[in-house]
């Protein structure tokens, strides 16, 4: 089989021992002689590999109890709806901080429902670090931000402390389960699956009680929290290969020392990465501040368009895929989520070192 090192910014690489394990149980899931996804999402089989991923996530993230873990559908895309149509009423105003693109189409969809503030932003610095100084408007339905933001490969490191009556909401779609989070400080955290989870078709929200209790009930039934939360996100088919597929991945996280050791991998990827470009006089630019600098999304230039093109395709030809920039930015990103290893960020840096020597 060829040999690829997947760079891909989501849907991702996924660990090699996950595919493998879904491979061998592809045909007959645990002795049942069907497929998982075959199996009757109501069956017993199947509840136990809903249960075991709501679980593990719990364990491996140390959600509280005081929180409810939801199995959504419709991408990270749809929470951004589904947030406002929830929280946004006719008496408060959805604040919103600006740190990129889907920052941006949060706020345009919560646009549609009601009265919006920005609380910060860093668009005038073209995104390229996280806003800092915010300012809330008087009766905050929520803050809400995007984690890592993972077009501009910017990443908040601590998150903002708020209020006690304002939730913070969290868009964690590209640094979920990559590092330890304060659960406890953030009222909603949303992340479709496509880039630490597992495959696409799941989306993982994990939401406090306390706000559960406030949706409103004018809220289409599968838009609102509480459809999932009543019904052990069961209420109607769940995307059940997704789910499958990502309580493999986190038995795979937990087997590898959990998020204390995803964190420091992802920190010595991440560094050997940053290394290279700070290391290379200016051939490679890193497009991120970087206090900003996400561990997930490493953005960065060459000298001209024609040489970015030429160290894409020459890297292409040698097996890396995915380090286009995104359309909307140019230039190249690696992105270096939980399943990319360490292996592939060094064969990367020995490629850019390489291209650099023969193009400068
Ligand atoms: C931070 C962030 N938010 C939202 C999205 C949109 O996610 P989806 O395609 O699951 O709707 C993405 C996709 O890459 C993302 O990176």
């Amino acid at each position: 089989m060829k040999k690829v090192y997947n760079f891909n910014a989501g849907p991702a690489a996924l660990p090699k021992t996950v595919l493998e394990k879904a491979q061998q149980e592809f045909l007959n899931f645990q002795n049942t002689g069907m497929s998982v996804m075959e199996l009757s999402h109501r069956s017993e089989e199947y509840e136990s590999v809903h249960v075991k991923a709501s679980n593990l996530l719990k364990e491996i993230l140390e959600v509280p109890d005081t929180y409810e873990v939801l199995f959504m559908q419709g991408g990270a895309s749809l929470q951004f709806s589904a947030i406002p149509m929830n929280f946004l009423h006719s008496n408060n105003i959805a604040n919103y901080i600006l740190s990129g693109s889907w920052s941006e189409k949060a706020l345009k969809e919560a646009e549609k429902i009601g009265n919006c503030h920005i609380a910060s932003s860093s668009k005038d610095k073209g995104y390229s670090s996280i806003p800092s100084a915010i300012q809330l408007s008087k009766n905050p339905a929520y803050l809400h931000l995007t984690s890592n933001n993972t077009i501009f490969g910017t990443q908040w490191r601590e998150f903002p402390v708020l209020p006690a009556n304002v939730p913070l909401i969290a868009d964690m779609s590209s640094d979920i389960l990559s590092r330890k989070i304060p659960i406890e400080d953030i009222s909603l955290i949303y992340a479709g699956a496509q880039k630490n989870l597992g495959p696409s078709g799941v989306t993982v929200v994990i939401i406090s009680k306390q706000l559960l209790e406030q949706c409103h009930k004018n809220t289409p039934t599968m838009l609102n929290y509480q459809t999932y939360a009543e019904n052990n996100s069961l209420y109607n088919t769940p995307p059940t290969f997704s789910i499958y597929m990502l309580s493999l991945v986190l038995e795979w996280v937990k087997e590898q020392g959990g998020l204390t050791y995803i964190e420091e991998k992802n920190h010595q990827k991440a560094q050997l990465l940053y290394h290279a470009i700070d290391l290379s006089e200016g051939f490679y630019t890193g497009t991120a501040k970087k206090d900003s600098r996400s561990f997930m999304n490493v953005t960065f230039t060459l000298p001209t368009k024609e040489l970015t093109q030429l160290f894409l395709h020459q890297a292409k030809e040698k097996g890396f895929v995915g380090l286009a920039g995104h359309r909307l930015v140019g230039g190249c990103r690696a992105s270096i989520y939980n399943a990319v290893t360490l292996e592939s960020c060094k064969a990367l840096v020995e490629f850019m070192d390489n291209f650099q020597s023969n193009n400068r």
